[in-house]
C-alpha cells in the first residue's frame, strides 16, 4: 500500500524521550485520528503498533537522544506513521563471545536478549499492513509503519469534500 506524496493531512507531534511520552502520544494520535473519522479498530491498531515503536526509542536509541517525533500522514485509503529519533540507530550484533572460563560470573543478560526481547517488530507487523525499520548506525532511527484504514461514515474531511 502506498501513501500519496502529499497526503490529505499530515502533522507531527514531538516528544522528549520520557516515558510518560508514550501515553501522552497514545491519547493525542488516538483523539486526533478518531477525531478525522478513522474507524475505532484501526486506530487501535495503529496506536499499538506506534506505542512499540516509541517504546523502542526510550529503549534502544541511547541515552544522548533527548526527543523524537511521531509523524502521521492520512489519505484517502491508508494512514502512515513515522517515529523517528537521532540516537545510536540499530547496534550491529555482537561477535560471538570468547569461550567462558570455568568461574566466570555468568553475565546479567542486556534488555534486549532478554526470552521476552525481540517482538515488538514483530507485533507491529501484525497491526499493520507494512513495516519497515530503517537505521544509519550514528544518526538514528526511522520506523515507517502503513495500514489500511476505514473512514467512518461522519468523517469531517469526507463530508467537507463531497459538499465542496
Ligand atoms: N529506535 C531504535 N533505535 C535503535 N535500535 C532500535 C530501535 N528500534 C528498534 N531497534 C533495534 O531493533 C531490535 C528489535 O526491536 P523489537 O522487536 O522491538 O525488540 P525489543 O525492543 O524487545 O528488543 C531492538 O532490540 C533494537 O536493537
Ligand atoms: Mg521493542
Amino acid at each position: 500500500m502506498r501513501v500519496k506524496p502529499d497526503p490529505d493531512v499530515k502533522f507531527c507531534l514531538v516528544f522528549q524521550c520520557e516515558t510518560i511520552s508514550v501515553p501522552v502520544m497514545r491519547r493525542v494520535l488516538g483523539d486526533t485520528l478518531r477525531g478525522l473519522g478513522v474507524d475505532e479498530e484501526s486506530v487501535y491498531d495503529i496506536l499499538l503498533a506506534a506505542t512499540e515503536a516509541c517504546t523502542n526509542v526510550l529503549t534502544h536509541a541511547g541515552r544522548h537522544v533527548r526527543g523524537y517525533a511521531v509523524v502521521t500522514s492520512l489519505g484517502a485509503v491508508g494512514c502512515q506513521v513515522e517515529v523517528a529519533d537521532e540516537g545510536i540507530g540499530v547496534a550491529p550484533a555482537p561477535q560471538e563471545p570468547p569461550a567462558q572460563e570455568p568461574e566466570a560470573q555468568e553475565p546479567e543478560a542486556p534488555v534486549a536478549q532478554l526470552p521476552e526481547s525481540g517482538r515488538g517488530l514483530a507485533i507491529m507487523g501484525a497491526f499493520v499492513d507494512h513495516v519497515t525499520l530503517d537505521s544509519r548506525p550514528g544518526h538514528g532511527t526511522v520506523v515507517t509503519m502503513r495500514k489500511h484504514i476505514t473512514w467512518s461514515s461522519d468523517a469531517p474531511l469526507r463530508q467537507f469534500r463531497a459538499a465542496s
